[in-house]
């Protein structure tokens, strides 16, 4: 089927519910489906949008196109949990079927204000030559789980950007509310942050483009998120464009951050030490992440494990891409973020087994051999060792996710997915490498949901996420030397939920 532009933009009421529940079968049935993450009901999911706390309960939101695995007519699904980890679907929250949105409710955040959840989201309105225009507008989510949604636009967008103006994350400081946004600027067709402050939420100060760099940020930059861990400010934002020079990354578009010192929200100022940004994750597919500060005192975050642009081996079962776990944000104590699981994910281990050294065949080590599709795999490799862990791997190795360590002099991770099943995105690398601390210890917290891999590395010092799409009947687990290795820690299967 071809995607025209009036099929992407057809109302959802105009596609019947035949296709949609045919759509939501495929995408249940998948081989590759995830089972304890979130994923699309059907077609395409992208950002996560208005992650929050509010009533008791946690609650995030998908950009949904519900009718393939194209970035259509977008809309906000509504996904509510007890525990950041069990997560319940409610349904459509926000379609785009205003003047203010009609070609689609992007982006945007969600702040508690007056007992209700407000929830600030750009809506897409193209006209009959498609020239765009972002509004951003305002709803509210009351205790019965009931969406309305504001008659008029909060904020318009500025003659100082162009049509690249979105992705609203609002939050409030001291009695100001302020806006974060994603923009283009209009002179200088660079990105930036445009941030904006009210009291009220209808009048709003532009404070100007926030600055956090000397260095040019690309030519957009989606999805700005400003949080603070540990008590400093950090943006978490896509610099779309941005020069490798500026920061070394692999994917089509980085997903980044730079931590603050003081953010001076007035002047539009973030004071930093770090002159360039640094990858969020080391993995292939991690964008869009949103993360925010919960009343519990952490910060957590959440990821689109997907990229624009970029053609995913499920487009052929009209569904795609899903989100990463919820990550706890903090600090290290060189100033990077460490990001962890939380720690109700250990409620969905089953069956522990304690794996350790054994001997080894043929310089191969079977950890397990059939690890199914969902576990977890906690495992430190001792210092000075070199080796490949496999994962997803058929009966002779040929074919595995390679996690190839070194924890010698020259220690380093790298991630190998060039025989794990169904090749993608090769022109943006097969492989992805950490560098560790040498002759040090490593520590490996390893998530596989169907295909799907997170990869905590030192206690969530760095994280590799990405998918990769292996035959089901590959589910192996083994270690390969040429030398004596030393390892121990426990595999578990993950309840589906
Ligand atoms: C990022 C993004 C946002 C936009 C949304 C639309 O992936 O392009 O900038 O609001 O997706 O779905």
């Amino acid at each position: 089927m071809e995607w025209t532009r009036e099929k992407r933009y057809l109302p959802y009421n105009q596609w019947d519910a035949e296709t949609l529940l045919q759509l939501q079968a495929q995408a249940n049935n998948s081989k590759y489906q995830v089972k304890y993450h979130i994923r699309p009901t059907s077609g395409l999911i992208n950002d996560p949008n208005g992650f929050s706390y509010y009533n008791g309960k946690w609650h995030v939101f998908y950009q949904s196109y519900p009718f393939g695995a194209t970035h259509g007519l977008k809309s906000w699904v509504h996904m509510q949990s007890s525990d950041l980890v069990h997560w319940e679907n409610l349904g459509l929250a926000l379609g785009a079927d205003t003047k203010y949105d009609s070609h689609g409710a992007y982006s945007g955040s969600a702040l508690v204000i007056d007992e209700k959840l407000f929830l600030m989201y750009t809506g897409n309105v193209r006209d009959k030559n498609w020239a765009r225009f972002s509004y951003q507008n305002g709803a509210i989510l009351d205790k019965d789980g009931q969406v309305t949604k504001l008659p008029e636009p909060l904020l318009t967008a500025p003659n100082h950007v162009t049509e690249h103006f979105r992705d609203p994350q609002l939050i409030k400081h001291r009695d100001q509310y302020y806006v974060f946004l994603g923009a283009q600027d209009k002179t200088t067709l660079s990105g930036q942050v445009a941030l904006f402050r009210s009291s009220d939420l209808h009048n709003w100060d532009d404070l100007g483009y926030l600055d956090f760099s000397d260095e040019v940020m690309g030519y957009m930059i989606e999805c700005p998120n400003l949080v603070f861990v540990d008590n400093k400010p950090v943006l978490i934002f896509c610099p779309q464009g941005l020069d490798h020079e500026v920061s070394a990354y692999e994917n089509i578009y980085p997903n980044m951050y730079i931590v603050g010192e003081q953010l001076k929200f007035d002047a539009a100022k973030m004071e930093t030490n770090q002159k360039s940004p640094l990858n969020l994750d080391a993995g292939f597919d991690v964008y869009a992440t949103q993360a925010f500060n919960a009343p519990d005192g952490k910060t957590y975050a959440i990821s689109w494990v997907g990229l624009p642009d970029i053609a995913y081996p499920t487009d052929t079962e009209n569904w795609a891409n899903c989100f990463s776990q919820v990550k706890q944000l903090s600090l290290a104590e060189d100033g990077t973020l460490i990001q962890r699981p939380v720690p109700e994910m250990a409620n969905l281990r089953h069956n522990g087994v304690n794996i350790r050294t054994s001997s080894a065949i043929n310089n191969v080590q079977v950890v397990q051999d059939t690890a199914g599709q969902q576990f977890e795999l906690k495992v430190t490799i001792a210092a000075n060792q070199v080796g490949t862990l496999h994962l997803a791997a058929n009966s002779n190795l040929s074919e595995s996710l390679k996690l190839v360590f070194s924890t010698d002099c020259d220690a380093r991770l790298t991630v190998d997915r060039t025989t794990a099943g169904i090749q993608y995105a090769t022109e943006y690398g097969t492989t992805r490498a950490v560098d560790l601390v040498a002759n040090e210890s490593l520590d490996l917290d390893i998530f596989i949901d169907g295909s799907l891999f997170e990869i905590f590395i030192n206690g969530g010092r760095q994280v590799v996420t990405g998918r990769f799409f292996a035959p089901t009947s590959n589910t192996k687990v083994a270690f390969t030397s040429t030398k004596a290795l030393g390892y121990s820690g426990t595999y578990w299967q993950i309840e589906h939920i």
